[in-house]
């Protein structure tokens, strides 16, 4: 144990206040925001498919790495490469999750300065004024595109997190979570009994359920891949930093099918929400970015305490944002506490800060800056293409092949079976041949078919 830091650090007050914690980072505008118009854009059923089987194959096994690496050093993804391998270019990978941790982030909040408006908006009654998603959306465009009020919101974000984050691991982002995860999920079924009852929604669910393999390319599997990696957290060391608050008694494996069952529920759940609506609204599930603004506030102004509802929606989509946002802040400041020996609060202000002021290009990418484009993408997009499609994944690849190959699955193992728990026939060696063999060579096969013409 790193006794000298150890008062910076933190840890988890119980197994479920991790579960919880590590839950609240995977479940998050990933799973609300990003899912459905994803889901949307790449042809529906056939995408839903292969996301579940790169979270299947992929993510899980690199979930349970990420915490075995994270429970046994106990430090940030710099120091956990480090302190296995020392001086190695290894700690390259853990760099490269630190900053793909600053990088998302960035651009996160922004988004998650979008919430935290339209739950003002909402409580005013501004966004359910309007009959259709056209004009909602047209709305929306408005309000992205204004200066003022987006930097304002994104402040107003970030601040939350860096406020939460300040107060440390259990007191701070497990407190925060425990409350906030299980009323997410109340109200995603209650919005989903409402999509479902409306007129022509199961349109909605058959393009949502019904595969169609015509749409799908090498393109369309990277953005899967993207997807899972970006939903569970995943190759940039989050899963590291929270695991390394962990008790040594805890159950690895069984905290791992938590997280992942939880994570891919919400998802799966909010499709259930979203699709059946846009079908029932008339709407082109293609929308892009804008989906879940401007079809959701239609369908609350249409139902029965729709403004009640709205509001607790958009507040529960924000605080999925902030529990997703306070692990990335946190594996940032984790790296400055660890490694470099600073006190938390000086790490997450500064840091809070310069995550901040790298997001403002972020922030006016659909407004003032909206027409300025490099190879067809604005700042924003080219942020969340580098960190979620290239950094993750490849982050991803190379902590499977560290576990697998350099630290080894014995060690890896040893570790898992800690304080007597098993981990054993046919699960073991089913992980170990994933992690080893299909993870990186399943990562590696995307990307190679991705760069050929
Ligand atoms: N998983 C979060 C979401 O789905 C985003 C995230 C990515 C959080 C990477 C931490 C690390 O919204």
């Amino acid at each position: 144990m790193k006794t000298e830091n150890n008062n910076q650090r933190g840890f988890w007050g119980s197994r479920l206040g991790f579960i919880l914690a590590a839950s609240g980072s995977a479940v998050g505008l990933g799973n609300i925001w990003k899912f459905p118009y994803i889901v949307g854009q790449n042809g529906g059923g056939a995408f839903v498919l292969i996301y579940l089987a790169c979270i299947l194959v992929i993510g899980t096994p690199i979930m349970l790495a990420e915490f075995t690496l994270g429970r046994k050093t106990q430090l940030n993804p710099v120091g956990a490469f480090d302190q296995i391998r020392p001086k190695s270019a290894w700690v390259g990978i853990g760099y490269m999750g630190v900053l793909a941790g600053f990088f998302i982030l960035s651009f996160y909040g922004v988004v998650g300065g979008w919430t935290f408006a339209y739950v003002v908006k909402a409580l005013t009654g501004a966004v359910l004024a309007f009959p259709s998603p056209k004009e909602a959306g047209a709305f929306f465009e408005i309000f992205i595109g204004n200066t003022g009020e987006v930097i304002f919101y994104h402040a107003l974000f970030m601040g939350t997190c860096i406020a939460i984050v300040l107060r440390g691991v259990h007191g701070g982002i497990e407190k925060a979570c425990n409350v906030l995860m299980p009323t997410l999920v109340i109200i995603l079924f209650l919005l989903m009994f409402r999509s479902l009852t409306l007129d022509g929604a199961m349109q909605g669910v058959a393009f949502y359920l019904t595969p169609d393999f015509s749409k799908i390319s090498a393109n369309v599997v990277l953005i899967a891949l993207g997807q899972a990696f970006f939903s569970l957290s995943l190759g940039m060391g989050c899963m590291i930093t929270y695991g390394g608050y962990l008790s040594q008694k805890e159950n690895l494996t069984s905290s791992t099918i938590y997280v992942v069952m939880f994570d891919t529920l919400i998802a799966l759940l909010v499709g259930m929400v979203i699709f059946p609506a846009v079908f029932a609204m008339g709407l082109e599930p293609t929308e892009g970015p804008g989906l879940v603004f401007s079809v959701l506030p239609t369908v609350f102004a249409g139902m029965p305490l729709g403004q009640g509802v709205a509001v607790i929606f958009f507040i529960l989509l924000a605080i999925a944002a902030i529990t997703s946002g306070i692990s990335l802040l946190e594996v940032v400041v984790a790296y400055f506490i660890d490694q470099l020996g600073w006190e938390r609060k000086r790490a997450v202000l500064i840091v809070g800060g310069a995550i901040f002021a790298f997001g403002v290009p972020s922030g006016l990418s659909f407004g003032i800056l909206a027409d300025v484009k490099l190879l067809g993408m604005n700042f924003f997009e080219h942020v969340d293409n580098l960190a979620s499609n290239y950094f993750l994944p490849l982050g991803g690849m190379f902590t499977a092949i560290f576990v697998g190959w350099v630290w080894g699955t014995q060690n890896a193992h040893q570790e898992i079976e800690k304080h007597e728990n098993k981990f054993g026939f046919p699960w073991a060696q089913c992980w170990e041949f994933l992690i080893r063999y299909v993870t990186p060579v399943a990562v590696g096969i995307v990307f190679v078919a991705k760069i050929l013409p």
